[in-house]
């Protein structure tokens, strides 16, 4: 089949964000300048440099009062952000944050999540979470959007600090048969990482960077 994005694809569901998959979660952790806690899952979410190693999600649409959503406001305002890495362990507190709550509402407590203070940005973070990305703001692009109210946005931010829990490094590795991420499918689906398999690229063979296949 072919569609044509302005047109309807005659599908039960939209297809767009099952094709366009899996995607990691990034639960983004921000405070307000008047210091409340909020944290929030998005899955347009990725890495897109490493050196300085920067990342992106997009917070698109509007809060369920009305304007922009919490993580974005608060970027905006403190120019900070965290992201906690959700894994298989996580899952379900990583949905309870996402509930569309009242602004205010500190989604740490709403998902009984103990936090833990970031080391360069002033903004807390998940403890339970297996790895964090302290970042700086660095821009924010207004993506088109076709809904009436809202908009669309791609924040981009540079990791200025890296956690790691000790349990998911083995030999100077990040072990992911250890660390489980979760990612994101379309409709309500989720898969998470059970397998691995390692393809040197041509020319670039380097055996010591290589994990072989794991099955948890
Ligand atoms: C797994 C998952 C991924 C999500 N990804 C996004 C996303 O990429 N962009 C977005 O705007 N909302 C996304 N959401 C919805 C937000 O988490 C939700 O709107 C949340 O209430 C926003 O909270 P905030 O106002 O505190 O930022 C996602 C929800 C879930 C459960």
């Amino acid at each position: 089949m072919f569609y044509r994005t302005t047109d309807d694809h005659g599908l039960r569901f939209n297809p767009f964000k099952a094709l366009v998959a899996p995607r990691p979660i990034g639960c983004i952790s921000t405070e307000s300048a008047d210091g409340a806690a909020n944290l929030a899952p998005y899955s347009f979410f990725n890495g897109v440099s490493d050196s300085p190693p920067m990342v992106m999600f997009c917070p698109n649409g509007t809060h369920v009062e009305g304007g922009a959503k919490d993580t974005l406001a608060n970027i905006h305002a403190t120019g900070e952000f965290v992201c906690n890495l959700s894994n298989w362990a996580l899952r379900d507190e990583m949905n309870v944050t996402s509930s569309s709550t009242a602004r205010g509402v500190d989604e740490f407590e709403l998902a009984g999540l103990e936090t833990e203070p970031a080391e360069l940005v002033a903004v807390p973070r998940v403890k339970a979470s297996p790895a964090h990305l302290e970042c700086r703001h660095f821009q924010t692009i207004t993506l088109p959007s076709t809904k009436a109210e809202g908009t669309n946005n791609m924040v981009i931010g540079e990791v200025v600090g890296v956690h790691i829990s000790d349990a998911v490094i083995k030999d100077g590795l990040i072990d992911m048969a250890a660390l489980r991420p979760i990612a994101r499918l379309g409709y309500f689906d989720y898969t998470v990482v059970n397998e691995v398999f390692a393809m040197h690229r041509p020319g670039k063979a380097d055996p010591d960077a290589a994990q072989t296949l794991v099955k948890t």
